[in-house]
């Protein structure tokens, strides 16, 4: 699989997953604002990836602050971090990561600003390095779920490309796929970007896993025909009660899965949990413009000045949830506590 985002010398380069599947064409990022606009206008995405990026991002933007004052520095730092933080607003890895590099700047005070420098830019590469070895163990985490020869509902793509490497509900996938369990993909297109069709098809085809696309609308019938064993899905942002935000049109998923009594999980990094966020009712949702939804391809596709409306994720209250994959355990209903648990750093079972 290529990488998702990887350092190039002095550069940061990201792999425009605009343009997947049809072509293989690296975002060059000189500064952070080439970060920022790549992370608003879809070139990297993903929960994960977009912490990843926003890590790298700031050790760009650290390397370009000439001064040789702390004070100066950090000033100058704390406002790209802000900048970086409104890229997008749903992803919570976003300000995890932001969180975790300034604090390596407030951790280094008084010490030379050049040591500070190299020390965000190791911190961006362990970032990267974590996230993958995180996704691994969640797969890992995740296969007493799957049953052998299982078929798989997925919505989005929460793969390689949306993490690090490997992914989080397609690190499941892999992990049993690499466990001979023989198991096939059924993949959500994904409206209105597509990541389904485009991203997550592209990405387990080329690992030989068997997938197969649907239109959104085509799950529940599916379900109901019993082609369906069980769904895993990725996160944006999982509350501390354990509602969960993600791709929009999760949400009507989970309510399928339990209507037609169908396990309904969530595979994410601890790093997607945000305990400052008691519910799913004060998560922010994006919405984008609504020309995503009206135009195809870049064909306009509706009547000229027709209205869309086009939130972009949607939250799905904890008691559809089965059970969260993290990569410290699998958590289970009531969710509080186990949240509770793994954000205290212990391992569940
Ligand atoms: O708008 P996107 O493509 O950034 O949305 C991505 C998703 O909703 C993913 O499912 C989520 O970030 C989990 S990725 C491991």
């Amino acid at each position: 699989m290529i990488p998702t985002i990887e350092w190039s010398g002095q550069i940061v380069r990201m792999i425009d997953q605009r343009k997947l599947p049809a072509k293989v064409d690296w975002f060059i990022c000189r500064g952070y604002r080439d970060v920022i606009s790549g992370i608003k206008d879809m070139v990297i995405r993903g929960a994960p990836a977009i912490g990843v990026a926003a890590a790298m991002g700031l050790a760009l933007g650290a390397r370009s602050i000439r001064t040789a004052s702390y004070g100066v520095f950090k000033d100058r730092f704390r406002r790209m971090a802000d900048e970086m933080l409104i890229a997008r607003p749903t992803a919570v890895n976003l300000r995890w990561a932001i969180d975790r590099m300034t604090g390596i700047v407030d951790s280094m005070e008084g010490l030379p600003v050049d040591d500070i420098k190299s020390a965000i830019r190791k911190e961006s590469e362990a970032v990267l390095a974590e996230d993958i070895e995180i996704n691994r163990k969640m797969g890992k985490n995740g296969l007493t779920l799957i049953p052998k020869g299982a078929t798989i509902l997925t919505h989005c793509n929460a793969g390689s490309l949306a993490t690090g490497g490997y992914g989080t509900a397609l690190g499941v996938i892999r992990a049993a796929h690499e466990n001979g369990k023989k198991i096939k993909v059924i993949a959500d297109e994904t409206r209105p970007w597509l990541q389904g069709l485009r991203l997550t098809a592209f990405e387990l085809m080329q690992d030989g896993i068997d997938v197969s696309v649907i239109a959104d609308n085509a799950a529940g019938s599916l379900m109901r025909q019993k082609r369906i064993e069980l769904v895993i899905t990725g996160a944006d942002r999982i509350a501390a009660n354990g509602d969960v935000a993600n791709k929009i049109g999760t949400y009507q998923v989970a309510v399928l899965a339990k209507e037609n009594k169908i396990p309904f999980y969530v595979a994410a990094p601890i790093s997607t949990i945000d305990p400052a966020t008691k519910n799913g009712d004060m998560i922010p949702v994006e919405e984008r413009a609504p020309e995503e939804i009206c135009r195809i391809g870049g064909k306009m596709m509706g009547p000229s000045g027709v209205s869309a409306i086009n939130p972009v994720f949607d939250i799905t209250p904890a008691r559809y949830v089965s059970a969260i994959i993290t990569e410290q355990g699998v958590i289970r209903p009531p969710f509080q506590k186990g949240i509770k648990k793994v954000l205290a750093g212990s391992t569940l079972p």
